[in-house]
């Protein structure tokens, strides 16, 4: 999710937020905003676009001067990019200003609760939301700021990082966070909110982060009140003094925003199942699918069109809808299936996956598919892209911007967005046991922590990635719902190292491939616990008989791929249905760190762009 920043203290706030929103702009975000109280009122001014387009429409509209201001720029998740959307949003009496990253799942009750009593709203947002939630618990308990939003946000489920003020009472921010970052720079006599340290590194590197459940009262010129929010005991903050400098921070530390994306995972899958995988209840909920349910029961197939990593993503899924909710699935390239003359009909409804929302090959097979009467889904990242405004319905990841060229968060989000519908559909055509389908709930529920788990490999695969980094080619193998993952380990390894990899069904080997192994080319194979995995051993041993190299990903404490395999990468056991998601981690740690010992540009690769939004 995006960004925000906040100051209180004695300079012009204005300068101090833009150009913090400026530095937060690597974050990826559709919209922004900014409110500077100007010693009598706010003024506010936001807008869809960028924040050089802020910038433009400040400088017309509104009064920039007042040393207190908070800013936003806003990654959507509920109501598309535009203007009323865009943050900061204000509370029904025009009294409270609040800016936010994070989702609010429990924001349809919570909207209803306030509009009996009579509270309206003129944003699609969860944000506006929350902000007349703390106005209606600060007015009926007739408490402060700070209190109201302790209270208010004890009633809130989600994912947050807010700043908020009251304009009757200007020498306070109010922040709170649970899920997404949220930091606060101690100046002298000035503090600044940011989602991370690079807007006010310039000014201190005395900060301190809040951690989750955790929020802080701030006013000029006192001590900071941190607080829990749980049960409002007092919180004794640590204050970080910090060396990094702000490219360092751009990247959370991390070298790459690729690897700081692959180890985003964790919290992207659970921001993309949060409020939608209610295990314990035994239901998901998809706003998108809900009405169109039917669609997809009585489709006589689903049709899945994408491409590079997103259509690996469709790969998986037509193994787990076959699987689980019966219903024939084909997976075809966006770009062949717009020119192949495809026969569609009023009974298919293609899927189509895009983390970008802008592929152009994708984007004029939704169109093709519309024009033959088929009911088109999409499965985006980036709300309000151009994709999810063709299709008829759909389902955002909440991945956050993804800003490596190198998909890697993107495609774990989108199998489980996949994986979330094809459980849905089983469980109401009744194609899988009602104990299945729980087991399936849970074991997704588990898979962040999984990922987790996965991760902590990254140091023995770097170590592997040494002895590789000088190989010219590469095999990938897999079986069932592994080989589409070892379609995309061969893609992550070629697009950012530029070694050729290719990816196959580990049984195919003896119908070709198997005539190009001797011991210079290594051959990673998926040999996790699987329906086929005596097979898969099979084929490591018909390589191994040839001088094969073997790399091999199987399940923590597999003994027998161990003994035969010249290097392994564990990760944690699962269903082999859900596998893909911790496959996948070794494959782009492995191609990650191949390629900076290579010293290539790992975040925007050779002849590569984000999006491909031309043929
Ligand atoms: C994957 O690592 C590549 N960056 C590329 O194959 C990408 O997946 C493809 O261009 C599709 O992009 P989209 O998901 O934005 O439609
Ligand atoms: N959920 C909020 C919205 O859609 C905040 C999104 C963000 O993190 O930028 O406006």
């Amino acid at each position: 999710m995006c960004g925000i920043v906040g100051y209180i203290g004695n300079r012009d706030a204005y300068p101090i937020i833009l150009n913090g929103l400026k530095r937060l702009e690597y974050r990826g975000y559709d919209s922004a905003g900014i409110a500077l109280y100007d010693g009598t009122n706010i003024q506010l001014c936001k807008t869809k676009g960028k924040v050089s387009d802020l910038e433009k429409r400040v400088k017309k509209e509104i009064d920039t001067k007042g040393s207190l201001g908070i800013g936003h720029t806003r990654w959507a998740t509920h109501g598309v990019p535009n203007d009323v959307n865009s943050h900061p949003q204000y509370s029904n009496s025009g009294n409270l200003v609040l800016i936010h990253n994070g989702i609010i799942e429990n924001y349809a009750t919570i909207k209803e609760e306030l509009l009996k009593r009579g509270y309206t709203f003129s944003s699609e947002t969860d944000t506006e939301v929350l902000v007349n939630l703390i106005e209606d618990v600060k007015k009926n308990e007739n408490v402060k700021l700070g209190k109201a939003v302790q209270i208010a946000l004890n009633q809130v489920v989600g994912a947050y990082a807010i700043a908020l003020f009251d304009k009757n009472k200007p020498d306070e921010i109010v922040v709170a966070k649970l899920g997404s970052p949220l930091a606060i720079g101690i100046g002298d006599d000035e503090f600044f909110v940011a989602s991370d340290a690079s807007p006010f590194i310039e000014f201190t590197n005395n900060a301190i982060y809040l951690e989750d459940e955790e929020m802080a009262i701030i006013r000029k010129g006192r001590e900071i009140n941190v607080r829990k929010i749980k049960d409002d005991r007092s919180v004794d903050p640590y204050v970080q003094e910090l060396e990094m400098n702000l490219e360092q921070i751009e990247k959370g530390g991390y070298e790459h925003f690729m690897l700081k994306e692959i180890f985003e995972q964790p919290s992207v899958i659970k921001d993309t199942y949060r409020g939608r995988l209610l295990a314990n209840k035994g239901i998901i909920k998809l706003g998108g699918l809900e009405n169109y349910i039917k669609k997809f029961t009585n489709a006589d197939r689903i049709i899945i069109v994408a491409c590079g990593t997103s259509w690996h993503a469709g790969l998986v899924a037509e193994y787990i809808f076959e699987d689980w909710a019966r219903i024939p699935v084909e997976v075809e390239y966006a770009s062949e299936f717009r020119y192949r003359n495809p026969i569609i009909t009023e009974k298919d409804v293609v899927i189509a996956i895009s983390q970008s929302g802008e592929t152009a090959d994708t984007l004029a097979a939704v169109k093709l598919a519309k024009e033959k009467g088929a009911f088109v889904y999409g499965i985006c990242n980036v709300v309000g892209s151009t994709i999810p405004r063709e299709t008829h319905s759909g389902t955002y990841t909440h991945a956050g911007p993804e800003i490596g060229v190198a998909s890697t968060k993107a495609f774990t989000t989108q199998i489980t967005v996949l994986t979330m519908i094809a459980l849905k559909l089983a469980k109401i055509k009744g194609t899988i046991p009602y104990s299945d389908y729980m087991q399936h709930l849970r074991e997704l529920e588990l898979i962040p922590s999984k990922v987790e788990e996965a991760l902590k490999a990254n140091h023995k695969i770097e170590e592997i990635a040494e002895i590789f980094k000088g190989v010219n080619n590469f095999l990938y193998l897999g079986r069932g719902y592994n080989f589409p993952v070892a379609l995309e380990g061969a893609l992550k390894l070629k697009e950012i190292s530029y070694i050729h990899a290719e990816g196959y069904p580990a049984a195919e080997m003896k119908h070709g491939p198997i005539a190009l192994i001797d011991e210079h080319m290594p051959v990673v194979v998926i040999a996790v616990n699987s329906n086929h995995y005596d097979k898969v051993v099979s084929n490591i041993q018909e390589i191994k008989s040839r001088k094969g190299v073997i790399i091999a990903v199987v399940t923590k404490g597999d003994t027998v791929v161990k003994e035969i395999a010249d290097y392994i990468m564990e990760v944690p056991n699962t269903e082999e249905a859900l596998s893909p998601l911790v496959t996948t981690i070794p494959l782009q740690l492995l191609s990650y760190h191949i390629a900076v010992m290579l010293n290539r540009n790992v975040d925007q690769p050779r002849n590569l762009a984000k999006s491909v939004t031309v043929e």
